[in-house]
């Protein structure tokens, strides 16, 4: 018997800060810090001795960018800039005047952006012509006033750069280049100080080519955008508090068109209607490594304070996996430090040509004083090293050798040992997905040159005598995957209940609340916890059954700092209230009527830079952090953590997901589940559910790629995720995948999701997915196992009456979608004495 919980206001009455907040600001601190990288790092310029002088400039010196925009952001009680933080940290700061400067000239751009966005926007009803044009309408920061001369001897540059969803970013001055009012302040600075650093605070990669124009710059850290403690994490940084062991987790090109993606990426070419992923397997790392493309700075590339000697040995083998040893020594006198030990592995060429190496493992150290080792193991399963073949269909491992590397980076890593298999061996046969509806050239690495590396590798590898472990096909698992329809994979008790529900109430369960109004609201249409995205239709109250609260996500909680109750009723407010600090409804907050209530959320870092950390231990801890925020706030589902691929640098989105490579996006997505997840009836929703890679037409554009580039690059996080963490939800994309849309696509949703990966949770749309004509309705995605649409609109509940009425949607599809949500509901946090999510 579940005993449904009372529901109370969240927040406190009292606007003090609270210790909950305290803690948790100390754990957003260190998160920064430990993901921040550094590139470059001469003459050892940092750490800077304590209390030193600095001229401070650039846009995010007063005005840090803390996130991204949109959904993505977080409502924090305030964040700490990198100017503020190092005035906190004792630094003497000698541009102050220049700061403030530029604090008014940003405050008056603010405002005439603001004002310009609610002119466009008058009269328009619910949020969602209001969220495209804010969307679309990036706020362009001003230029800055000249830089002068001060008696620093080191000057800080912080290069800043804001984006968010729905819109892509531009290969333009501006955004992914310096504008030509930076280039000159940059130049300036690089003459008038002898030491320079530069800090990029964006959510993604930047032109860097000015490092080669300007080589006075000797330190260059990236910081992309860290959360409401950046400005102390920052400072923790510069004075050697903190010793950098982020490593980057995308590959840093020499220019933009070097990536594979870039001729053709979103607006790019002219078309945001078609995305050709003419790139295949070959994404990121993948790319360079195979193609023999020169980079600025590598995938798993980062500095410390310190020096590591990283050795790296074969392990055991077994059919399962194959373990590796890293033995990591602090070679430095002077810092403790940590390293990120990575393991990659060369795949043998075949009947599929491969990319020359992949990630399939890593591990951090933990604090290594100077001279102490640590020894690291890494576990890699098998199933890392297999390829997708299409025409089998299924995983296959081919015969030949299998080559591990270990190292520091992928450009230190080193050959340590060769896995032998005598014969070809399908680990797992599948069914095809999502198959092209047209054709597709995808490019390929030339045959020879391919050759002529593997051969190369092959005699390092004799003449350094590294060991040959033999691994034989008739020992190696093999799963023939049994597909089930939809209405088949439904928990038991949860059907029996669902079943004795009226058609009316299966079908007001399935489509959010509209009833609430929360219908063509993006984005923050929850009701009863003001500030969240949505919450599930109560119809089923009175039998026992909650409405439970979703909200965004992945920054932090994102949920109003504040709102009002008069009369017993919370006072309604627009969903731009809490966006950008309130600026877009100025006045209304002191007109509220009645108590006020506070819901202070903690604003972590970005998902990029969380990654960069390496460190699962620590996303797993902050997992837990945001848990406790979601219980306190009455929050069940998270709708995070962000973990689609980096495709392209431009991607608008990119800071709210982790990489480039799917093995780090999956292992942090999944360790940001467990830590969430380990809190008594808290669940994440990762998300967006797939190939969610350009934000221009986002809910138009059709992603047209391989199975084999699909399955091995844009699901493989995914899998990992719900195969080590079993999220409670999954969000769909607004996307489509090889002409269907992700929210009506039974191939992903059911096929790959639950059949294959054995997902248990509950899928949802994306916020108003199916408003956007009919090739996406409701009844689409209760037949593909997209179980609930959110928030929930009048036509999606009219879409599900009319086909259930003319038979196109049957009884036990939509029971069993429906079981599926009633099956986490009964797991939530609104019932006395939930426990952690089962797995
Ligand atoms: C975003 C989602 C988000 C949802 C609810 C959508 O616009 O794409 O990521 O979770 O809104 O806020």
């Amino acid at each position: 018997m579940r005993t449904l919980k009372v529901r109370t206001y969240t927040g406190t009455k009292d606007p003090a800060v609270t210790q909950r907040e305290l803690d948790n600001r100390a754990l957003a601190r260190l998160a920064a810090a430990e993901g921040f990288v550094l590139l470059k790092n001469e003459k050892n310029l940092l750490p800077l001795a304590e209390g030193s002088s600095v001229a401070l400039y650039g846009i995010g010196a007063g005005k840090t960018i803390k996130g991204g925009t949109g959904s993505g952001d977080v409502n924090e009680r305030d964040s700490v800039t990198i100017y503020q933080g190092m005035m906190d940290a004792g630094f003497a700061v000698t541009t102050e005047d220049w700061i403030r400067e530029y604090d008014a000239r940003y405050e008056a751009a603010r405002m005439e952006w603001r004002d310009g966005i609610l002119e466009r926007t008058e009269g328009m009803e619910g949020s969602v012509g209001f969220f495209e044009v804010y969307s679309t309408t990036p706020f362009v920061m001003p230029e800055a006033a000249p830089v002068t001369k001060t008696e620093a001897e080191v000057a800080v540059y912080v290069l800043s750069r804001i984006a968010g969803e729905g819109a892509d970013r531009y290969a333009a001055a501006g955004d992914y280049y310096l504008t030509e009012a930076e280039h000159e302040m940059l130049a300036s600075i690089c003459t008038l100080y002898p030491h320079v650093v530069v800090a990029v605070n964006a959510g993604g990669l930047v032109d860097l080519s000015f490092l080669d124009e300007f080589p006075q710059i000797e330190v260059l850290l990236h910081i992309l955008q860290p959360g409401m403690e950046g400005g102390h994490a920052f400072a923790d940084v510069l004075l050697g508090h903190s010793v950098p062991c982020g490593k980057l987790v995308d590959t840093w090109a020499f220019g933009y068109k070097d990536y594979p993606s870039s001729a053709n990426f979103s607006h790019n070419n002219g078309n945001v209607d078609k995305e050709y992923y003419e790139d295949g397997i070959y994404v990121g790392y993948r790319y360079f490594d195979t193609f023999d493309v020169p980079v600025r700075y590598g995938f798993g590339y980062g500095l410390s304070y310190t020096t590591f000697k990283v050795k790296g040995t074969m392990g055991e083998i077994d059919p399962q996996r194959a373990t590796v040893m890293a033995s990591v020594t602090n070679t430095g006198a002077a810092f403790s430090g940590k390293e990120v030990v990575q393991v990659y592995v060369t795949c043998p060429a075949g009947k599929l040509a491969k990319e020359y190496r992949r990630l399939v493992g890593f591990a951090k150290t933990d604090l290594l004083a100077p001279g102490e080792s640590q020894t690291l193991q890494a576990e890699v399963p098998l199933g890392l090293l297999a390829s997708y073949d299409e025409a089998a269909p299924g995983w296959i491992l081919e015969a030949g050798d299998y080559v591990f590397w270990v190292g520091s980076s992928l450009a230190e890593a080193k050959p340590v040992g060769v896995v032998r298999l005598d014969e070809t061996a399908v680990l797992s046969e599948t069914r095809n997905i999502c198959p092209l509806q047209e054709e597709l050239h995808e490019i390929q690495p030339e045959a020879a040159a391919m050759e002529a590396k593997r051969a190369a590798l092959a005699e390092t590898i004799k003449n350094a005598g590294l060991p040959v472990l033999y691994l034989y096909k008739k020992n190696l698992p093999y799963e023939k995957v049994n597909y089930h329809p939809n209405r088949e994979l439904v928990p038991a008790a949860a059907r029996a209940w669902t079943e004795t529900l009226s058609d009316e109430e299966l079908i007001a369960l399935a489509t959010g609340d509209p009833a609430k109004g929360q219908g063509s609201n993006l984005g923050s249409a929850g009701i009863s916890v003001p500030g969240s995205a949505g919450e599930t239709n109560d119809c089923c109250l009175e039998k026992g059954l909650a409405s439970i609260v979703l909200a965004d996500g992945p920054a932090g909680l994102r949920l109003n700092r504040f709102y009002n109750v008069h009369e017993d009723k919370i006072v309604w407010v627009p969903f731009q209230f809490a966006l950008e600090g309130g600026i877009f409804c100025p006045g209304l907050a002191e007109q509220l009527p009645g108590d006020r209530y506070y819901q202070y959320c903690t604003a972590i870092p970005v998902g990029t830079l969380l990654a960069q950390t390496w460190d699962t231990a620590l996303i797993r801890k902050i997992g837990q952090m945001i848990g406790g925020e979601m219980q306190l706030f009455n929050t069940t589902l998270w709708l995070a953590p962000g973990m689609n691929i980096h495709r392209n640098p431009l991607c608008g989105r990119n800071f709210e997901y982790y990489s480039e490579d799917p093995l780090v996006a999956g292992r942090m997505a999944a360790a940001m589940t467990d830590g969430v997840q380990s809190v008594p009836g808290c669940g994440t929703t990762i998300k967006h559910f797939a190939c969610n890679n350009q934000e221009d037409n986002r809910m138009g554009v059709d992603s047209i790629l391989s199975e084999r580039a699909l399955r091995e690059i844009y699901l493989k996080g995914f899998e990992i995720a719900v195969r080590e963490a079993q999220p409670m939800s999954i969000m769909t994309s607004y996307n489509l995948i090889n002409g269907v849309h992700a929210a009506n696509n039974a191939d992903t949703c059911t096929n790959a999701v639950r059949n294959e990966w054995g997902f248990r949770g509950v899928i949802m749309t994306d916020w108003c997915t199916t408003l956007n004509g009919p090739d996406c309705t409701a009844a689409g995605c209760m037949r593909a196992g997209n179980d609930l649409v959110m928030p929930g609109e009048m036509i999606d509940r009219e879409n599900l009456e009319k086909e259930f009425a003319e038979g196109s949607l049957s009884r036990d599809d939509l029971v069993a979608c429906v079981a599926r949500l009633v099956n986490i509901i009964w797991q939530s946090n609104m019932y006395e004495g939930a426990e952690a999510y089962n797995k």
